[in-house]
């Protein structure tokens, strides 16, 4: 884990190379499911369960820079999160995602803060 001045815990969760040929990737940290999905050449971090009623985003797909949900197909904006227009859920909840060195970093102390 790295400690960075702007207050984040970073810490490496998944080789880079895992998303080279997969669009959505389950990882997890201390026991906290994630998802890191990638949108062309951008990485997401994102909570795996749907806001919606916790169906597994894994199985869901990417496109026009939304995740959709394999259930209901409601959809989530990779960059801020916001669920589809009509929707009683909340946001998709997003983590600060960053790479560096050949692996993907998450900020830990944002993932453990969402969880509690
Ligand atoms: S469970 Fe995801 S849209 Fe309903």
């Amino acid at each position: 884990m790295t400690t960075t001045p702007e207050g984040g815990e970073w810490v490496a969760i998944c080789p880079l190379q895992r998303l080279a040929d997969q669009t959505i990737v389950c990882v997890r940290f201390e026991a906290i499911d994630l998802l890191l999905v990638r949108h062309g050449d951008r990485i997401f971090a994102c909570e795996r369960a749907c806001p919606h009623e916790q169906a597994d985003l894994s199985w869901g797909r990417v496109a026009d820079g939304r995740l959709f949900c394999p259930r209901h197909l409601a959809s989530f904006d990779l960059q801020n999160g916001d669920v589809s227009v009509g929707w009683p859920s909340r946001s998709l909840r997003r983590y600060p995602v960053r790479t560096k060195d050949g692996q993907i970093w998450v900020d830990a102390a944002a993932v453990k803060s969402a969880a509690a």
